[in-house]
């Protein structure tokens, strides 16, 4: 039975209750959110060929510092790094290294910030110079299946409406969605219920009410949807070395739909693309 809990009687840990929360955790939400998205804003001049994934690592934690925001992943769960960087053929969860980005990668920069105790989830896929066209198809794809998973968002709908919008899409576009990694209730805890699943039928799972917040973060690829996780424990790549694409936003539930908390302040959630070859 799925329940649900006034998120300031909820104790603070996932019990498989669904929080519902009121104006003050929306005022929350929206400045950790915001916090989360002007840093992603910053990351777009900086990223490029042969810069560091440690050295925009760093970048996160600094500007984390300095906007009173704590990078939610540092020191989660064993993880030791401020930020998730994700190139290539990997799905999720790439750890920041000194390996230099190179011209043609794409790489998903994920940051969870802490502010005030609110958790501020977006991430947002950044070009390296000059893309493949395949590649910039899978953006595209990708950045439309999280646009129609919001759609999807309103009180009555089950969370399967976002599945079901999601997998539509990609798999008209002849691309694929990984089953493995999934959407999550998010506000006080990084991670709570429910688990929003980016597949499946519209008569699945809980039903979406006011007051719900969560992340929708599909995770698309171009060959087929299996992932391995390497030896490192963390780093999620596809079983074919397809290309993989992924973009997120944390969401609240209004009356009529949802409020998007994560929005680029400057229009950069998903910057112009340059393909290898084009005039
Ligand atoms: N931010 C990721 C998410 O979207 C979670 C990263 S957890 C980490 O849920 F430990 F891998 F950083
Ligand atoms: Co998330
Ligand atoms: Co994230």
């Amino acid at each position: 039975m799925v329940t649900y809990i006034e998120a300031d009687a909820a104790p603070y840990k996932n019990t498989g209750v669904i929080r519902l929360y009121g104006p003050e955790g929306f005022e929350g939400m929206r400045k950790a959110c915001q916090v989360t998205a002007r840093c992603l804003d910053e990351l777009v001049a900086r990223v490029s060929p042969g810069v560091t994934t440690d050295e925009i690592d760093r970048f996160v934690f600094e500007f984390g510092m300095d906007h009173g925001a704590l990078p939610a992943t540092l020191n989660y769960r064993g993880y030791t790094k401020s930020s998730c960087t994700s190139i290539n053929h990997v799905v999720c969860h790439g750890i920041p290294n000194d390996k230099p980005l190179r011209e043609g990668d794409i790489v998903n920069i994920d940051v969870t910030y802490v502010v005030d105790g609110w958790h501020g989830d977006s991430s947002r896929m950044y070009p390296v110079g000059e893309i493949k066209r395949a590649a910039e198809r899978l953006l595209d794809v990708t950045h439309e299946c999280l646009m129609r998973g919001i759609a999807a968002v309103r009180p009555g709908a089950r969370t399967g409406a976002i599945g079901e919008a999601i997998q539509a899409y990609a798999e008209a576009e002849r691309c694929s969605v990984v089953r493995d990694f999934c959407g999550h209730g998010v506000g006080r805890l990084f991670h709570d219920a429910p688990n929003i699943l980016h597949y499946g039928s519209a008569n699945d799972g809980p039903e979406l009410k006011e007051g719900m917040i969560f992340t929708i973060e599909p995770m698309i690829n171009l060959g087929r949807p299996h992932v391995k996780v390497l030896s490192d424990g963390w780093t999620a790549v596809t079983r074919d070395r397809s290309l993989s694409a992924q973009y997120e936003h944390t969401v609240g539930v209004t009356a009529d739909g949802c409020e998007i908390f994560t929005l680029s302040p400057a229009g950069l959630f998903k910057p112009g693309i340059h393909v290898a070859g084009d005039a």
